[in-house]
């Protein structure tokens, strides 16, 4: 309903109020809380209300959320919660992290956005330093706001420097939401609502390298050769599936020997989440493309980008804004990419993600042993791991039970019984102690519930809060 102009000033008033930090009464928080879920309802989408645990779980009052540094997260209400999500792999230097915050601010009191005709210094800057840090023959980036358009950009790329126009993705495989991207997507309930609209796609499944090379070989024997190969070198969403060793390499001789560009989306894996800087390395491959987002951005400002090499960039050249956008590059964001990737290298991030995660996914595997019938499998590389369980409601009731303990964790989009774990690469050995420590509580709480041969956690489970389709999904937006 459409309100005065004064009415809707004094709305917006209020709302500054608050985000400048006025102190609230325990009553009027209450409220306030209770204002943002009827918002949600009527004005948002109010799905995200049976769908999130931070509403169906935290008791008489819905978690907001307010504040958070490192591992650490705080809702309205000043409930902690440790993090294990990492806003789906964003937070890999940790919430608000002090040097990149204030790269951030510094850059925000100096001049927030550009004029889009001056030359914007820290997109050079962190282009130069992308180049440096990054693969094989790997140099010129183009900045984005998220890892939708970064594949969305490695598309029109390969298009435009191969001239070819099918492209090669894989079953389980998840590249973003948009009609370009979600032609790559590898799980059928997001495509289909969409389908006769997405580009030529032909899918592989994960880590196959006798099917990859049967793929390649069909297309072009009938003349229709890929333009690009898109793939994860861990699949983050499908739930930290690694493929056996060898396979990356396998993919970069077929994609050189039919001239296929071998596109790397390490949107979630880059920046040391699997225990080195790139997912590729761990196979010491270059791509042709590399996509990259979430964590690039330091957790404090959105920022994505694709990077290639100087030969496939001279497409770009002829006509510069072939491919545009206005936010993409930004000072904030680039300041805050150089401070994350700064502090990647400073705290090597990555060399603790492969520490760390050896230590938790060993540990994971010992509690496995000791409950077979509540966890089928935990495995993932570096801190980028997923636990499967046998069913979704049972993956459903340990996200939901541990949420209650305080931690933080989350389906995969690919099912409701396959968990994801990605806490901050520097989180502390103590906290993620704690974590495991909540884990086998909770693992013990459900093993101790089911029945003799229950595989479904049923009987043991009350009514979920959510319907059965909606736990075949994870709550990834
Ligand atoms: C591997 C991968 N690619 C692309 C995307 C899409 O990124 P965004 O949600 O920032 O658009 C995601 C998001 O989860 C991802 O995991």
């Amino acid at each position: 309903m459409r309100l005065s102009s004064q009415d809707s000033l004094q709305l917006s008033r209020r709302y500054l109020d608050l985000i400048s930090g006025k102190a609230l009464a325990q009553d009027e928080i209450h409220a306030f809380i209770a204002e943002t879920v009827a918002s949600y309802e009527r004005y948002v989408n109010r799905g995200f209300l049976t769908y999130r645990k931070s509403v169906t779980e935290s008791g008489q009052f819905a978690a907001l959320e307010w504040s958070g540094s490192g591992s650490i997260l705080r809702d309205v209400l000043g409930r902690e919660y440790i993090d294990c999500l990492g806003g789906y792999g964003i937070f890999s230097a940790g919430i608000n992290h002090p040097r990149i915050v204030k790269a951030v601010t510094d850059q925000l009191q100096r001049m927030a956005l550009n004029s889009q005709e001056l030359l914007e210094p820290w997109r050079a800057a962190l282009a130069k330093i992308l180049a440096a840090i990054t693969p094989g023959d790997l140099a010129c980036s183009f900045f984005i706001n998220n890892g939708t358009d970064a594949i969305e950009g490695a598309i029109k790329l390969a298009r435009l420097h191969t001239g070819r126009h099918v492209f090669l993705s894989t079953l389980g495989g998840f590249h973003g939401k948009s009609m370009g991207s979600l032609s790559l997507m590898g799980k059928a309930s997001f495509r289909e609502p969409f389908a006769s609209g997405l580009q030529d796609v032909r899918f592989v499944p994960f880590g196959d390298a006798t099917a990859l090379e049967a793929e390649f070989a069909k297309a072009d024997a009938v003349g229709t050769p890929f333009a690009a190969f898109v793939v994860e070198p861990v699949q983050g969403e499908a739930g930290a599936v690694v493929p056996p060793p060898g396979y990356l390499r396998r993919a970069r001789e077929l994609c050189s020997r039919y001239g296929t560009l071998l596109v790397a989306d390490e949107v979630q894996t880059g920046l040391g989440r699997t225990g080195a800087m790139w997912g590729v390395d761990h196979s010491d491959v270059a791509p042709d493309i590399l996509c990259l987002g979430k964590s690039l951005g330091g957790g404090v400002m959105p920022l994505s980008a694709f990077v290639s090499t100087p030969a496939i960039w001279e497409c770009l050249v002829p006509n510069p804004v072939i491919h545009s956008t206005t936010f993409g590059g930004n000072p904030l964001a680039c300041a805050a990419g150089i401070a994350a990737v700064n502090v990647t290298l400073e705290e090597d991030l990555p060399g603790q993600a492969a520490r760390k995660g050896e230590w938790f996914l060993r540990a994971l595997g010992q509690m496995q042993a000791r409950y077979p019938q509540v966890l089928s499998e935990s495995r993932g590389k570096g801190l980028l791991l997923g636990l499967e369980f046998p069913s979704d409601s049972i993956g459903y009731r340990f996200a939901a039970t541990l949420f209650k303990r305080g931690v933080l964790v989350a389906g995969t989009y690919s099912k409701a019984r396959t968990i994801r774990i990605e806490p901050a690469l520097g989180i502390a050995d103590e906290l993620l102690q704690e974590v495991l420590n909540r884990i086998e509580d909770t693992v013990k709480e459900i093993a101790v519930s089911m029945q003799p041969g229950d595989r479904t956690g049923a009987a043991a489970h009350p009514t979920p809060q959510r319907s059965s389709a909606e736990l075949v999904t994870s709550d990834h937006g």
